[in-house]
């Protein structure tokens, strides 16, 4: 019984430190978005989005998986670099039987987006300056970007939605044409 719970413990700690080590080494930790902010991202989608929906930094799946219900017949890519949010976002995604969906374990850094239709993120001011680099040197496309909390530092979004919660959290939709 206490081999048991030992063995509990030291998985726990491990899971901890995996976790911590990943929010080091990416600058966010797997915070989910809230129920309101998945709701505001879902809702400013058009219904005509054509080409993968890409969720960068997946997390725990709470938005991915949001997608691939919503548009079951889109292709919907998720990509988060820590481990155990991106297991447990495996474990919901054969629990749902969400075949569209794929989820890597990579740094979307090192994706191509070229093809997407629709990027969806939550990232930290930092994060969001390397990912517009990236997108400038990437996209030709137009593109849907839809944002939690933090903005493009060189775009203007189409529409900005405050959520109801204490932070009013901003919800950013920009309409990325290539420049
Ligand atoms: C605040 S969470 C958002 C999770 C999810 N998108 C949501 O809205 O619920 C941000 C996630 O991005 C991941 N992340 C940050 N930079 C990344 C990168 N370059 N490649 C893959 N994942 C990354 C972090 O590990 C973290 O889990």
């Amino acid at each position: 019984m206490v081999t048991l719970e030992l063995i509990i413990l030291v998985c726990l700690l491990l899971a901890i430190i995996s976790i911590v080590w990943n929010t080091l080494i990416t600058g966010i930790s797997p915070m989910m978005s809230s129920g309101k902010a998945c709701q505001a991202m879902l809702a400013s989608i058009d219904g005509t989005v054509k080409g993968p929906l890409i969720d960068l930094g997946s997390g725990w799946g709470t938005l991915v998986i949001a997608l691939a219900r919503k548009y079951p017949r889109q292709q919907v890519i998720g990509y988060e670099l820590s481990l155990i949010p991106w297991l447990v976002s495996m474990i919901w995604k054969y629990g749902l039987q969400l075949n569209n969906l794929t989820l890597y374990r990579k740094d979307f850094m090192k994706a191509d987006l070229s093809g997407a239709s629709l990027l969806c993120c939550y990232l930290f001011p930092e994060g969001m300056l390397s990912l517009e680099e990236k997108l400038k040197g990437e996209l030709s496309n137009e593109i849907r970007i839809v944002s939690n909390t933090f903005a493009l530092s060189s775009f203007q979004p189409i529409k900005v939605t405050k959520l109801n919660d204490i932070y009013q959290s901003p919800i950013y939709l920009y309409h990325w044409v290539p420049r």
